[in-house]
Formats: structure tokens, C-alpha cells, sequence
């Protein structure tokens, strides 16, 4: 049972390999979950913006017969009148059975948690995690590779701020024989809890660099992120980095025909949209696959038996 989903880690390894099998069979045979929540609602509070996250959650909900509350604006909340998260979090588990909580402070998720009687699900926090996006990511990955160990995979943009980064790294880090290609200017590397933690482990290795082109021919999946700009501390930083890496058709010349190009979404420019036609883009994809592997994941930690 999956009490909170604060961090990848809060789920082990057989955990995730059972959610993607229910995602299998979600994706299968959709009409037959399409009770399996009933009566259960799901509360979505988002303390920051969101599309596919908050949506995806709220479609996963209602597809499985559930109902859905909540806010997507915080303004619209009683946290513009002060109330602690915690008390939101209290007040909100009157009304629902899980849940799920995006807002820019790093651990708000684990805070809400301790005071919560209903599990909570963090939707990103801040520049720290972002689990539910990496399931998504390793059910498109499983999808389209056929496995998880053994890859060779470039992670490209802000790996400092990038919270789908991180989550993704440590979920990565636990298969046999992967490697990383970590793309970035020297500003934006990733943090060193990153590369001192599931970066040193023995089944690992890495690289960091900040050429695209030099290490995209070695890649079966590149993963694009977006410079994090609401992270920023100025925004001429900002306006300096935002266009370091602009994945194009030329720069995927010299890449593996069967190359995965993944983002989380959503895209400013550092993936040009000449890109999108080409067989190897599969990032709308990956979204799609994101709203079936949360309907497991809300069933898995809901409890009921599907
Ligand atoms: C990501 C996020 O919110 O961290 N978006 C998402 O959930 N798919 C990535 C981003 O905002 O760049």
C-alpha cells in the first residue's frame, strides 16, 4: 500500500513495476476500470500553474467513475487570506479520499502529509520533485524501448531547478547498466544531492557536458526540459539561458534511428516544432501515457481492488 507519494523513492522498485502493469491493462481494457472509483473523490490543489498534471489527474478520477474538487488557483483560496497548508490540507480532507498538491515551496507536500488524515500525492514542489511526472516518463520509456536497464539517456536544459530532473534521475539510477548524459550550461547543472546521491551509484555512470551535439549520436532517449524561468532570481539570467539548447531536425542527423526524444511539457523553444512530425518525437505521447499511469497510481493508493 502507497501511503503519500512525496518522492520516486517512497516507492520501490516492485512498486513501480506494478503500477506500469496496471497501466497495461488500464490502456487494454479501459471500459473495465471505469467504476473502479466510484464514490471515492479526488481534491486537486495547485498552488502553482498546471495543465496536463492537474487535467490528467482530474480526467485519470473521473474515467475511473471518481469525483473531483479543488482549486487551480490558489488566489481563489483561503491562502490569500494566510491559512497555512496545513490547515488547507486538514479543511480539504473533510471533503475527499486522496490528495493531490502542487506549490512552489520545496517539502510543502511532506508538511501537508504530517498533518493529513487522506493520502497526499506531490504534484511538484518548488525546484525539488515531481514522482507522478516520472512515472509518466518511465511508462513512455517502457513503451517505446521495451525495458529500463541499459540505456543511454541525455537529460538536456535546466537540470538545476528542473524538478521532473531530479525525480527522474533518482528513478533511473535504480535499473542496471545506465548511463546519463547530463546537458547543461555550467549555471544550471544539476544539484549535487543529485550527483553526490543516485548519480554514485555503482550500476551508474554519467557524464556532464554542455554540448547537445557532442553526445546525441550515443542516446536511446533524450529528455528536453525547459529553462525553469519562475525559478529565477533575475530575469536577465533568465534572458541569457533561456535559448542554450533548441533541439532541431538538423541536430537529430546524427541521432539513433530509434532515438526517444521525451519533455515533460510544456515547451518554449528548446524544441523546434519541425520536430513534432518526426517518428521519434514522442512527447505528446508521453503526456497521453501520463493520465493512464496515475489512473494506477490513484487506484493503487486508494485501495481498491482492480
Ligand atoms: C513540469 C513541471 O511542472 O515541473 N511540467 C509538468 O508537470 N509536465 C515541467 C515544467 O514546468 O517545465
Amino acid at each position: 500500500m502507497i501511503k503519500n507519494l512525496n518522492d520516486i523513492n517512497d516507492l520501490s522498485g516492485e512498486q513501480v513495476e506494478r503500477l506500469i502493469a496496471l497501466a497495461e491493462d488500464i490502456l487494454a481494457d479501459r471500459a473495465k476500470y471505469q467504476d473502479s472509483l466510484k464514490h471515492r473523490t479526488l481534491a486537486t490543489l495547485f498552488f502553482e500553474p498546471s495543465t496536463r498534471t492537474r487535467l490528467s489527474f482530474e480526467a485519470a478520477m473521473l474515467e475511473m467513475g471518481g469525483n473531483v474538487i479543488g482549486f487551480a488557483d490558489p488566489n481563489s483560496s483561503s491562502a490569500t487570506k494566510g491559512e497555512s497548508v496545513a490547515d488547507t490540507v486538514r479543511t480539504v480532507a473533510c471533503y475527499s479520499d486522496i490528495i493531490v498538491m502542487r506549490h512552489p515551496k520545496e517539502g510543502a507536500p511532506i508538511a501537508a502529509s504530517l498533518r493529513s488524515p487522506v493520502p497526499i500525492i506531490n504534484a511538484g514542489d518548488g525546484g525539488h520533485h515531481h514522482p507522478t511526472q516520472t512515472l509518466a516518463d518511465l511508462f513512455t520509456i517502457r513503451r517505446e524501448k521495451g525495458r529500463l536497464d541499459g540505456l543511454t539517456i541525455g537529460l538536456c536544459g535546466d537540470l538545476k531547478f528542473g524538478r521532473t530532473v531530479h525525480s527522474l534521475i533518482q528513478a533511473m539510477s535504480r535499473y542496471d547498466g545506465v548511463r546519463f548524459a547530463l546537458v547543461s550550461p555550467e549555471e544550471l547543472r544539476a544539484p549535487d544531492y543529485i550527483l553526490e546521491g543516485a548519480l554514485r551509484r555503482p550500476n551508474v555512470s554519467y557524464q556532464e557536458t554542455d554540448s547537445l551535439e557532442s553526445v546525441v549520436p550515443e542516446l536511446d532517449a533524450l529528455y528536453m526540459t525547459r529553462v525553469q524561468r519562475e525559478r529565477f532570481f533575475n530575469e536577465a539570467d533568465y534572458v541569457r539561458l533561456k535559448d542554450s539548447y533548441i533541439l532541431t531536425l538538423k541536430t537529430l542527423e546524427r541521432a539513433k534511428r530509434d532515438l526517444t526524444i521525451l519533455h515533460p511539457l510544456p515547451r518554449v523553444n528548446e524544441i523546434a516544432v519541425e520536430v513534432d512530425d518526426d517518428p521519434r518525437a514522442r512527447y505528446f505521447q508521453q503526456m497521453f501515457y501520463g493520465k493512464v499511469i496515475r489512473k494506477a497510481l490513484l487506484a493503487a493508493m486508494l485501495g481498491v481492488s482492480v
